[in-house]
């Protein structure tokens, strides 16, 4: 078995997707479209770590599913799908926790944040959340993985348990026919672009996240015109002209933030828009960040709400990509199976 570039990457679907979302992963899925086979997953057994109405679950799944498309995943280019409906992802996951150790998931950050104070309560999904993200990833011997830089630990822990596989059934391996031992390949973070972290309007320390109580304090890629307006007008900042320097930046996360999610949808870098706006005021500046935007965001709300207007249709998407899926990774996992020594009929 070969390996050949692949590409995954996946969303959580709990609620609208915002402009972090948009900015720190979507934009290279839709570059990464154009090269790559690409697989892009909604990924629902990530959701229900933490309690989803049932209700509302069904339509994020369907409504994130309408954001990919109307943002330029094309569904017939790329497999798109959610990841319930492809079984291989709890198996492998289940397979991975025999593999992760423990002590690497004490690490996750991400946990930590999550789980909070009160940790005896987080559910054993949220803990072993990463192990199920690698399954995500290597169901498919994905090689390219395109995120925001939140996830880097994810996908470091995705690469040891690649690695960790490969040496514990390495005899195995090589006894299936791969002569090399190595039947996982080590997936590559794709962490690029000016807006890897794309900061709360409200608190420029602090990550834009579907989470945070305040809808102030992110855009969402359902927002209208006039609601875009609002927040972006709303958005903090200090009291400083903006600088013609990124140098300038250093110190001033709000005017930091603006700065680059102006750079990232103009598709500019962030020095090009300090030679343009450097010197202006928030206020006059502000008003360029609604117009570019509303220009960007504005084509993509509307496309999703007419998509969302058919349901059915979004259904036949999902079912169409789960197919495609599973015939990618049907090889794989037979293959898993065998090296581990499981007996399937
Ligand atoms: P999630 O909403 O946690 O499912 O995240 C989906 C993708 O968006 C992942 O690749 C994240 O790294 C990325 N992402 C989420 N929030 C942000 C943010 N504030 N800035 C940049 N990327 C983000
Ligand atoms: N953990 C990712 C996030 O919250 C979502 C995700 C799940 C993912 N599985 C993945 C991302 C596999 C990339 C590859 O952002």
């Amino acid at each position: 078995m070969q390996i050949t570039p692949r590409v995954f990457s996946g969303m959580q679907p709990t609620g609208s997707l915002h402009l972090g979302n948009y900015l720190g992963a979507m934009v290279n899925w839709i570059e990464l479209q154009k090269t790559h086979a690409c697989i892009y997953c909604v990924v629902d057994l990530h959701a229900i770590t933490v309690w989803q109405d049932p209700d509302e679950l069904r339509r994020s799944i369907r409504q994130v599913t309408a954001a990919y498309i109307a943002a330029g995943l094309d569904p017939r280019k790329n497999v798109l799908f959610n990841q319930s409906q492809v079984s291989a992802h709890a198996e492998l996951g289940w397979i991975f926790n025999c593999v992760a150790r423990l002590g690497w998931l004490n690490r996750m950050t991400q946990f930590k944040e999550k789980a909070g104070k009160d940790r005896e309560q987080a559910s054993v999904g949220l803990y072993a959340y990463p192990n199920l993200m690698a399954a995500d990833i290597l169901a498919y011997r994905a090689t390219h993985v395109p995120v925001g830089e939140d996830q880097k630990q994810h996908l470091e822990l995705a690469r040891d348990i690649a690695q960790k596989f490969n040496n514990d059934f390495k005899g195995s391996i090589v006894a299936q026919g791969i002569a090399d031992g190595v039947f996982f390949p080590q997936p590559e973070p794709v962490i690029t672009g000016p807006a890897t972290r794309v900061m709360s309007l409200r608190d420029g320390t602090k990550k834009m996240s579907k989470s945070d109580p305040s809808d102030l304090s992110r855009i969402n890629l359902s927002d209208d015109a006039d609601t875009v307006a609002r927040k972006v007008q709303k958005a903090k900042t200090d009291t400083e002209p903006l600088p013609s320097e990124t140098a300038g930046l250093e110190g001033r996360p709000e005017a930091d933030n603006l700065v680059g999610i102006y750079a990232a949808l103009a598709h500019i870098g962030k020095q090009q828009v300090l030679r343009d706006h450097g010197g202006q005021q928030f206020s006059q500046f502000k008003r360029s960040l609604v117009e570019v935007a509303v220009a960007k965001l504005g084509p993509i709300a509307a496309e999703s709400e007419r998509l969302m207007a058919d349901p059915a249709e979004i259904d036949r998407v999902l079912a169409d990509g789960a197919e495609r899926a599973r015939a990618i990774a049907r090889p794989v996992m037979e293959k898993v199976k065998d090296i581990v020594g499981l007996i399937r009929s």
